[in-house]
């Protein structure tokens, strides 16, 4: 097809300001789908997704449009919302031209909003305004221009008004898709590249390519080569989501579609990788992106009632469609062998630990997520330690650095004073203020992640009564005052319940910690001594007394159902714990690490 008929573009928004509904309506309007299928929400497939009700795979889907006399192909690159998938957003803006940054009219600009028409600049796409919601009684579609022109610099008069929901103005929109933004510059006397912006794992076919072709041509029973492996392939099959994979002939430039091409494992496809014309390469990849960097760490045991092996299964499973979640075989000394996971983000992992327990019926232990530091050996080399059990001894660290993160809150004004007074005790620095309008402003602050990466988005959403919203991008890393604090369970080290805190807040960590430990560990036969040690240094001292639960005491041995009810439930009770020597832990003790409160 002549590139001069092609569009490429992504939506991107504020979650739950439209994008999946505007998604559905144009591929209803194009009679891509009918509108019964459009009810289902096409482009979430998973799951999870649609119970969370957030988008995590970007996917893609090829329409077609008729303008002005002419048929448009319409390739739109669904990408996700959330700021752990940051990263997902830009490899799927990498494949187009141009995105729709989609704001609701009742809601107006948003933290997420910002976040993604940042990532849009910078990957250079044309991006064009789009106010949804119109239709909502507390619509106020001029205001929200405003703030577009404010915050974002697009011209408040450019922006398209519509409503998703109805319909209205979405085929103005789709007309403008086809007259504003740019086509695929035609680059079809080249050698074949093709990027990878996406892949996933068929159970038949072996792994899946999604693909957006920048020059030349793919062809079916070609021979193509993945330039960063340099390993080739045959292809079998090439094809585009309409919505289902629908097999072509042939992929041309500026088109999106998928390969596959008999490639047996998720590892040797690199996202970011450029695919080319094995007899014919090209002479340099397209240019790629930088892989995802992980920013929560966290291990998982098998609980008292699940196999190791078992565990194991169910990550390879995991794994196999998730490139960005990564595991390691780990062994403690308190909790035995493991594995130490690494995530985008919290929400991330929220997601892994439910699908594991979900689709595996194992029951894990887990501990609290950390955030991943940089540690400066004095012999010079640099580590990354994804565990404060991974701290080398004192005497061995130069310098211990923490991520540090530029975080954007957008909120009304009257919480502004309950977020500053948070944010100084989290040690965020205010940057800069920017009042998108007489009761909403935009507040910047370069923050230490491991301080707003757990409880914080809920804390400024009770302080603002659910209005404020934030996103936040990593910077840097950088030196500060940490120590190690360590947790001794009836005297013995417990590895992971290890924290590394500002020196400023360690004592009180420490302390609020084994009051917390206190309350989530049961009473045992025998006295249990909890005690916080600073640098080999005991600080504080807990006890969970003596105590023996009989719970079946008091039935007298008359009803036995009603008996064993009670023993069943107490025996519930007990999954979810790890014994340490002989001192039972339940799951969230390993959690109360987290509660800063
Ligand atoms: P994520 O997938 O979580 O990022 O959300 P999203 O941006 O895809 O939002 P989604 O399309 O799921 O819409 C969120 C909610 O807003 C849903 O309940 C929609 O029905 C509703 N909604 C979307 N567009 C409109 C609209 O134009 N008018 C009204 N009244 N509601 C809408």
């Amino acid at each position: 097809m002549d590139t001069k008929y092609i569009r490429n573009f992504s939506i991107v928004a504020h979650i739950d300001h439209g994008k999946s509904t505007l998604a559905d309506r144009m591929l209803e309007l194009t009679g891509t789908i009918t509108a019964r299928e459009a009810k289902e929400q096409l482009l979430d497939d998973m799951d999870i997704e649609r119970e969370r009700g957030i988008t995590i795979k970007a996917s893609a889907v090829t329409m077609h449009y008729e303008y002005e006399g002419h048929t448009y192909m319409l390739n739109l690159i669904d990408t996700p919302g959330h700021v752990d998938f940051h990263y997902e957003v830009s490899r799927a803006l990498a494949a187009c031209e141009g995105a729709l940054l989609v704001v609701d009219a009742s809601q107006g600009v948003e933290a997420q909003t910002v976040a993604n028409a940042y990532l849009a600049v910078e990957t250079g796409v044309e991006i064009m305004g789009v106010i949804n919601k119109v239709d909502l009684p507390a619509a106020q579609p001029d205001v929200v221009a405003e703030e577009i022109e404010h915050v974002l610099g697009i011209r408040k008069n450019e922006c398209f008004a519509i409503s998703a929901k109805t319909g209205k103005g979405v085929r103005e929109l789709l007309d403008a898709i086809c007259e504003l933004l740019p086509a695929p510059a035609d680059r079809s006397d080249e050698p074949a590249r093709a990027l990878v912006f996406d892949s996933h794992s068929d159970p038949y076919r072996g792994v899946i390519c999604y693909v957006r072709v920048f020059s030349g041509k793919l062809r079916v029973r070609q021979r193509m080569r993945l330039m960063h492996t340099g390993r080739s392939y045959l292809v079998t099959e090439l094809g585009k989501f309409r919505p289902a994979m629908t097999p072509v002939e042939e992929l041309g430039t500026g088109e999106v579609g998928y390969i596959v091409a008999n490639i047996r494992d998720l590892a040797d496809v690199h996202v970011g990788d450029t695919v080319t014309d094995d007899a014919n390469p090209a002479q340099d990849p397209l240019k790629s992106y930088q892989p995802p960097m992980q920013m929560v760490f966290s291990d998982f045991y098998p609980g008292d009632n699940t196999e190791y092996s078992k565990l194991r299964a169910a990550f390879d499973k995991l794994a196999l469609n998730d490139a960005s979640f990564s595991f390691v075989p780990q062994n403690s000394p308190a909790l035995g062998f493991g594995f130490r996971c690494g995530f985008l983000g919290l929400l991330h992992m929220e997601i892994i630990q439910e699908r594991l327990e979900r689709e595996n019926d194992i029951d894990i232990v887990q501990t609290a997520p950390t955030v991943s530091y940089e540690v400066v050996m004095s012999d010079g080399q640099v580590r990354r330690i994804g565990s404060p059990s991974e701290l080398p001894d004192r005497t061995h660290i130069e310098e211990l650095r923490e991520p540090f993160v530029r975080l954007e809150i957008i909120t009304s004004t009257e919480s502004i004073g309950g977020i500053m007074k948070l944010a100084e005790a989290r040690r965020c620095k205010l940057l800069k203020t920017d009042y998108l309008n007489p009761t909403r402003v935009m507040m910047e602050y370069r923050a230490p992640l491991a301080e707003i990466v757990y409880d914080f988005y809920d804390q400024i959403k009770g302080i603002s009564r659910g209005y404020a919203t934030m996103d936040y991008e990593l910077t840097d890393f950088e030196a500060t005052n940490l120590v190690k604090i360590d947790i001794l369970v009836n005297g013995q080290p417990v590895d992971a319940l290890s924290i590394i805190v500002h020196r400023d807040n360690a004592e009180q960590r420490g302390r609020k910690l084994i009051l917390k430990l206190r309350k989530a560990i049961p009473r045992h036969q025998f006295e249990i001594p909890l005690q916080v040690a600073i640098g080999g240094k005991i600080i504080a001292r807990e006890t969970v007394k003596a105590y023996r639960k009989d719970v079946t005491a008091k039935l007298y041995g008359g009803d036995v159902t009603r008996k064993m009810k009670v023993l069943k439930r107490q025996k519930e009770g007990k999954r979810r714990m790890k014994s340490i020597g002989s001192v039972q832990i339940p799951q969230k003790a390993f959690m109360s690490i987290l509660d800063t409160s």
